[in-house]
């Protein structure tokens, strides 16, 4: 039996506890049982079945020899960094879901353990449930990791889903989806497109070898679409979905988050609601995608009691997770080619050869609103161009870049 400590008693960190009481008999069996000795919050929490391990005090935990891993629910970068750090140089792994930490600290934290002997896991972090950071630092540790896109960020997709499902405005959906839970009373690091920002930081830092940092990753969120845009999706047959995107394009490394138009031929069109997919693409076993729930209590918790798992089972060891100190590159999306839809005034019979001109040969779509029409390149062509390309046309009412 490893005895085990939690920080922060919240959603995940009590789902914590939950997972291990449940499926006590399996987390026996499979590495030898893990026993809540600890939770750490400045909480108490009264008729709580763990209400007795409870303490405020984080050198309570730490003085205690046998404390071996730590699973840090805590979130932020304060505290939890703290506290991870002076847990590792004890030689206490630590287990967490929190991917602002990560993102900031995973690499420096991940040396720490290696020096005193332990583990620093991270499966929650990203794609909560879905097991994505152990697939491609073990699963696909064969493959050369090409591209990366999927919706990492759950309470976006809820909206755009509703949004496409019910041609309604982003602020009505935005607080229906705040009344019910889904989304956060600061609902920003979701709708900007930064909280699957720093997720695919963390997927490009693993697939890289070397650290790859948020503040270089493009993120652009979805408050600007409005119901018309998913008019035209619908017309044309896609789907709109904010995309956080890992790719290779010659010798460059990109990374970025924006609202794509996606095409009904890939799976990822078809993640509905708060569900999480991501699509892989190795260059031996081809694409390969994965699907779940990316957030919540006990998807995210069972993740990071797995990791706890793992380290109870290889104590005084370091378990590898794929993160270096060493800084990586990511390509200004200037030079990123990518095809775009477009909506621009007026009438498609008088403009088309026009635009055609400017921007070449592309779908034209129209019906959706007066004296506008929309316009689907054929080709890819690089963001700066494009955005040149513009400046020579009148009257753009808006562009949505294509999976
Ligand atoms: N706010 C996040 C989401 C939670 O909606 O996916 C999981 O990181």
């Amino acid at each position: 039996m490893t005895n085990i400590a939690i920080l922060g008693y919240g959603t995940v960190g009590s789902g914590v506890a939950e997972v291990i009481g449940t499926n006590a008999k399996l987390v026996e069996k499979r590495a030898g049982g893990l026993y809540v000795k600890y939770i750490l919050d400045l909480r108490e929490f009264p008729g709580d079945p763990y209400e007795d391990r409870v303490v405020h005090d984080f050198d309570v935990i730490l003085a205690d020899p046998e404390i071996k891993v730590i699973c840090e629910t805590m979130g932020g970068a304060g505290a939890a960094y703290k506290f991870s750090k002076a847990a590792l140089e004890k030689g206490i792994s630590v287990c967490t879901s929190n991917k602002e930490l990560v993102e900031l600290h995973g690499a420096e934290l991940s040396r720490i353990a290696k020096e005193h002997n332990c583990s620093y896991l991270f499966e929650a972090s990203v794609g909560g449930g879905i097991p994505l950071i152990r697939t491609i630092v073990e699963g696909l540790a064969a493959e050369k990791v090409e591209r990366i896109c999927g919706i990492l960020n759950g309470t976006t997709n809820f909206i755009l889903t509703k949004m496409a499902g019910e041609g309604a405005e982003f602020a009505t959906v935005l607080a229906e989806a705040q009344e019910h839970g889904y989304a956060e009373k600061d609902p920003t690091a979701d709708i900007e497109g930064h909280d699957a920002g720093r997720k695919i930081a963390i997927l490009a830092s693993l697939v890289t070898g070397k650290k790859i940092s948020f503040n270089d990753v493009y993120t652009e969120g979805i408050t600007k679409l409005t119901p018309v845009d998913f008019a035209y999706a619908k017309a044309i047959g896609m789907q709109i979905k904010l995309i956080a995107l890992y790719d290779e394009q010659g010798d460059k490394h990109y990374a970025m988050v924006s609202p794509r138009l996606i095409g009904a031929e890939s799976p990822i069109s078809c993640v509905q609601g708060v569900f999480n997919g991501v699509m892989i693409h190795s260059n031996m076993l081809d694409d390969s995608m994965y699907y779940g729930r990316g957030a919540g209590r006990k998807a995210t918790a069972s993740a990071v009691v797995g990791d706890a798992m793992a380290c109870a089972a290889s104590i005084g060891e370091t378990i590898e997770n794929g993160l270096s100190e060493e800084t990586g590159d990511l390509a200004n999306i200037g030079t990123y080619a990518q095809r775009y839809f477009l909506r621009l005034k007026g009438s498609k019979s008088v403009r088309k050869a026009e635009v055609e001109n400017v921007l070449g040969k592309g779908h034209i779509v129209f019906d959706i609103e007066k004296d506008e029409f929309g316009f689907l390149m054929d080709n890819a062509m690089e963001e700066t161009q494009f955005m040149a390309k513009l400046e020579k046309l009148q009257g753009v009412i808006g562009y949505i870049r294509v999976l």
